[in-house]
């Protein structure tokens, strides 16, 4: 193995391409410690359509190691100061790790395969891209991170000092993330796949995104996060959070859509009562959310429907639906929801199998 101070004097220029999944969460990380910490463990569903595809080659810079990043990033090949800025701190943030970053001349360049003017997040997607961009790159110039499970583990503990719910999206289906007495392996440092069978009902869940509003929130999740501290119902929410992490993962197992939709859906309240109580309060919700919930609910009760709705930290409802009812319920969502998205804007997606590395044609 050569060590990273090795590496310094000899780096050839290389470059590496990773296709990285978003996810959503159906038990929610809202507040952290210190160091990217949660204050409770979440568990995801990782996207399949919804990605970030991401270029990093690196060349040797002239001259001595400087304590600074150089750094040219393309968004969809554009510049894009905000995303370049919080990239570029981000890897200053990992020089005492990777010094080899202070010699060498970046170029990143990223796209999502979902529409930016969608109001869909995409920290998840691009971060753990550019950890495993990251990753690529110290196997290359150090021969480390040889064997995968390393090599995954290394890019989710990267991808979470970034953004924490980005270390969820280093693997397929599901992924729990905080330590859990339950779940052996279980790490507040990385996202870890569920070992978990889950039933056939939700092997292949299908996530509808009805996109309520497309403009980008007026409080970030980080802020959202901050603002945990002090909460007056903080204890008792991270209590429940690790309650209703043993309580879904079994109905997940057993195949029971009641007790489902009825944790998943109580997380998406309570994230968003938790705004609504924080001081100074905020709301991300929108009129027609609350419209689109109300559909859902009564086409569940009604037609007897596996129908369940989560919530980000945004406007936007996900509708999560077996495979087997498919086709019933986009009939529903055409009938009934996309008359309540904005512009009628909905994208499909579905459970996915984690990132992938991308062949590089030049
Ligand atoms: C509501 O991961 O975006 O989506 O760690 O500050 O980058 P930072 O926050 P972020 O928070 C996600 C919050 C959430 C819930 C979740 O994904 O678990």
């Amino acid at each position: 193995m050569r060590t990273f101070e090795g590496v310094l004097s000899k780096i050839p220029a290389a470059t590496f391409a990773w296709r990285s999944p978003s996810n959503i969460a159906l038990i929610k990380y809202w507040g952290k410690r210190e160091g990217q910490v949660p204050q409770n463990p979440s568990l995801s569903m990782t996207l399949q359509n919804a990605y970030t595809e991401m270029i990093l080659s690196y060349e040797k810079c002239s001259g001595t190691a400087q304590e600074k990043i150089s750094l040219e990033f393309l968004f969809e090949g554009k510049q894009n100061p905000q995303f370049a800025k919080r990239i570029g701190a981000f890897l200053l943030s990992l020089l005492p790790t990777y010094p080899f970053l202070a010699n060498v001349h970046l170029n990143i360049s990223s796209r999502n395969s979902f529409p930016h003017s969608a109001g869909i997040a995409s920290s998840a997607s691009s971060m753990s891209a550019l950890a495993l961009c990251l990753c690529s790159m110290e196997r290359h110039l150090c021969g480390t991170l040889t064997n995968e499970e390393d090599f995954f583990r290394k890019a989710s503990a990267l991808a979470r000092l970034a953004s924490g719910s980005a270390c969820r999206s280093l693997y397929g289906g599901w992924v729990l993330w905080g330590a859990h007495d339950d779940f052996p392996g279980s790490s507040q440092e990385v996202g870890i796949a569920l070992k978990t069978p889950i039933h056939e009902r939700f092997q292949q869940w299908q996530n509808a995104i009805l996109v309520v509003q497309a403009s980008p929130k007026e409080v970030s999740s980080s802020q959202g996060h901050g603002m945990m501290v002090n909460h007056p119902f903080a204890e008792p929410r991270y209590q429940l959070a690790n309650e209703r992490m043993k309580t879904l993962v079994k109905a997940l197992e057993t195949g029971d859509v009641e007790l489902v939709a009825q944790i998943v859906e109580g997380e998406a309240m309570m994230l968003h009562a938790l705004m609504m109580s924080s001081q100074p309060y905020f709301l991300l919700i929108r009129p027609q959310t609350l419209l689109l919930l109300e559909k859902i609910r009564q086409f569940r009760h009604s037609q007897g429907m596996p129908v369940t709705f989560t919530l980000d930290a945004g406007p936007n409802v996900h509708l999560l639906y077996p495979l087997q009812v498919k086709e019933k319920v986009e009939e529903f969502i055409v009938r009934e929801l996309i008359p309540l998205c904005e512009n009628g804007l909905w994208i499909k997606d579905e459970i996915g199998h984690g990132p992938r590395p991308l062949k590089i044609i030049f």
